[in-house]
C-alpha cells in the first residue's frame, strides 16, 4: 500500500544539485526539480542559458553531469527537436518505427502518422515532406514508443507563424491523448504560455521563476488573464513592454 502511494506521488523526473559545466564555465548551477508524471511543463531562458543542455541532461543523453544530477527519470523517453531528424534514406514510416520495441509496430506506426495529420504518407520519403510535416512525422516517431516523458527542444522554432499555432493544437491534442509528462523548450514566451500548465526561467544556470499557469485549454495568445502571465514571464526574462 505504501508503495503504491509513493507511486502515484513520485514525480515522472527529479533532479537534485544537477550541476554541468564546460571548462571552467557553470552552465547549470545545482538544479532540483521535480516534474510530475502527466504534467506540461515548459522551459524558457535566453539564448545560451543552459536550456538544451537541461534537456539532454534529463534525457540522460549527457555523461558530463556533475554530482547526484538525474535522481530519476522514466524508462520511456521521447526526444523532438527542432529539425525533424528524419533519415533521408528511409521512408517516412520506417522512419517512425525506428526504435519501436513490441508487436505489431507496422500498425502503431501508421496509427501515430494518422493522429499527427500524415494518413496515406507512409511510403514518402522525408524529402518530399514541407518542415511541418516532417516535424508531424518526428511527432509520430515520438509517440509510437508511447513516452512517459517527451522532452522537445524548441520543435516549432524553425516554422512559419501559422504551422506553428496548427502544431501548438496538434501537441496539446496528442498530450491530452497519451498524457506524458512534456518539458518543451522555447524562446517564445506566448508557445510557453498557450501550452504549458507551469513554466519555468533558466536564469544564471538556475530555475528563476516557477509558474503554475492555471488557465483552461484551449487557449488563445490575446486571452487577457494570460498577460499577466506573459509580463511575469518577460520581466523574469529582463524584458519590459513599453518601448
Ligand atoms: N558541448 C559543449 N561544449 C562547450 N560549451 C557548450 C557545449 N554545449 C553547450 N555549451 C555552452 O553552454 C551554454 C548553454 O548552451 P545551451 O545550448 O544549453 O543553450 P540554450 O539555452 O539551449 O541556447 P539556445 O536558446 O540558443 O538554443 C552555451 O554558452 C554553450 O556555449
Ligand atoms: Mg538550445
Amino acid at each position: 500500500m505504501a508503495a503504491h502511494a509513493q507511486q502515484l506521488t513520485r514525480p515522472a523526473v527529479r533532479l537534485h544539485g544537477l550541476t554541468r559545466s564546460f571548462r571552467s564555465r557553470t552552465v547549470l548551477d545545482g538544479i532540483d526539480l521535480d516534474l510530475p508524471a502527466g504534467q506540461f511543463t515548459a522551459l524558457l531562458g535566453h539564448s545560451g542559458s543552459g536550456k538544451s543542455t537541461l534537456l539532454r541532461a534529463v534525457a540522460g543523453l549527457d555523461h558530463g553531469v556533475e554530482g547526484a544530477g538525474r535522481l530519476w527519470a522514466p524508462e520511456r523517453v521521447s526526444v523532438v527537436f527542432q529539425d525533424s531528424r528524419l533519415l533521408p534514406w528511409r521512408r517516412v514510416l520506417d522512419n517512425v518505427l525506428l526504435g519501436a520495441e513490441g508487436g505489431d509496430t507496422a500498425e502503431r506506426g501508421r496509427a501515430a502518422l494518422a493522429e499527427v495529420g500524415l494518413e496515406g504518407r507512409e511510403r514518402a520519403w522525408p524529402g518530399e515532406l514541407s518542415g511541418g510535416e516532417a516535424q508531424r512525422a518526428a511527432l509520430a516517431r515520438a509517440l509510437v514508443r508511447e513516452p512517459q516523458l517527451l522532452l522537445a527542444d524548441e520543435p516549432f522554432g524553425a516554422l512559419d507563424a501559422l504551422t506553428r499555432i496548427r502544431m501548438h493544437t496538434l501537441l496539446r491534442e496528442l498530450w491530452e491523448r497519451h498524457r506524458p509528462s512534456v518539458l518543451l523548450v522555447t524562446h517564445d514566451v506566448d508557445e510557453a504560455i498557450v501550452l504549458a500548465d507551469r513554466v519555468l526561467v533558466l536564469e544564471n544556470g538556475r530555475i528563476g521563476l516557477d509558474l503554475t499557469i492555471d488557465r483552461p485549454h484551449p487557449r488563445s495568445y490575446r486571452e487577457p488573464k494570460l498577460g499577466e502571465y506573459r509580463e511575469r514571464l518577460l520581466a523574469a526574462l529582463g524584458v519590459t513592454e513599453d518601448h
